[in-house]
């Protein structure tokens, strides 16, 4: 499908991009004819996704960014901005799970921690690219949310506040940014085969949970998440704002 959408001129700002969704996630928008600027921790990962997706001739730069830290994100924006000249798309992709225990066991560091990942990061890339995007009247970002956002997940407290508070985020932010010319939309994916979840999944309390929880009774490959991400950032999203986009095999039915 992203072989047919025409992302070409457009430059795309990939968060967590150097393994699972966000990899994917970029790969798809460079196939697609984007330029990528791929930022996440680890350079290894991410030389190699920047490698991969230049074999569809389009320009991937990587950028090292811990997005704990909002220094580490106003430099990120700034530093892609220039290199590239302008972000058109931002896809806030990079999350982490946290700790899986329940709220009574929690610390003041286990919040902290998964807050700071999965919502003021994207809550203050998006801010920091919108800048531009308004100065532009044109932008779209696209932030990967969760099923956990709209469904509780027991043991999964901070995560699941975090992504509902990134569905929300990405609500108000279309409210906002609307009569600028910028879109803000969301996917919620359900249960993929990633790095985050791979040693669960394997396990037979992982097996019943796909049986049980999934009416479709797999898991989502990365591939399956990306098409949806590549339309939210091309003009065949040009009338939705503000959407969120479940990808789940039915997760959400049951
Ligand atoms: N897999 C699923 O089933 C699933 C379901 C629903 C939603 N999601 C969401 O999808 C997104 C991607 O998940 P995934 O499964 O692909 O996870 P993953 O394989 O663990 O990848 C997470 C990505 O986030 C980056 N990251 C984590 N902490 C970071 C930090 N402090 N600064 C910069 N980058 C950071 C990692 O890069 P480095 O380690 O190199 O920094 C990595 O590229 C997340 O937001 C997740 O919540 C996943």
């Amino acid at each position: 499908m992203s072989a047919r959408i025409d992302l070409g001129g457009t430059v795309a700002l990939v968060t967590g991009a150097s393994r699972g969704l966000g990899r994917s996630i970029a790969l798809a928008l460079g196939e697609a004819g984007a330029d990528l600027a791929l930022a996440a921790r680890n350079r290894e990962d991410l030389e190699r996704t920047a490698a991969d997706a230049a074999k569809h001739g389009v320009r991937a730069e990587i950028f090292l960014a811990d997005l704990t830290a909002p220094a580490a994100i106003e430099a990120l924006v700034a530093d892609a901005e220039r290199a590239f000249g302008r972000v058109d798309v931002l896809v806030n992709n990079a999350g982490i799970a946290g700790r899986e225990v329940p709220v009574h066991e929690l610390s003041a560091e286990d919040w902290d921690r998964v807050l700071a990942v999965n919502l003021r990061a994207p809550a203050l890339c998006a801010g920091a690219v919108a800048r531009g995007m308004i100065a532009r009247r044109r932008g779209r970002i696209v932030n990967v949310a969760s099923i956990g956002g709209l469904t509780p997940l027991a043991r999964m407290a901070p995560y699941c506040a975090a992504k509902a508070g990134l569905v929300q985020l990405t609500r108000v932010m279309a409210l906002e940014l609307a009569r600028h010319g910028v879109q803000v939309n969301c996917v919620c994916p359900g249960y993929f085969a990633t790095p985050m979840n791979e040693e669960f999944f394997a396990t037979r309390a992982g097996q019943d949970v796909i049986q049980r929880s999934i009416p479709m009774r797999r898991l989502g490959e990365p591939a399956e998440l990306a098409p949806a991400v590549v339309l939210l950032a091309s003009d065949g999203a040009s009338f939705m704002t503000g959407s969120v986009v479940v990808v789940d095999g039915g997760h959400t039915l049951t």
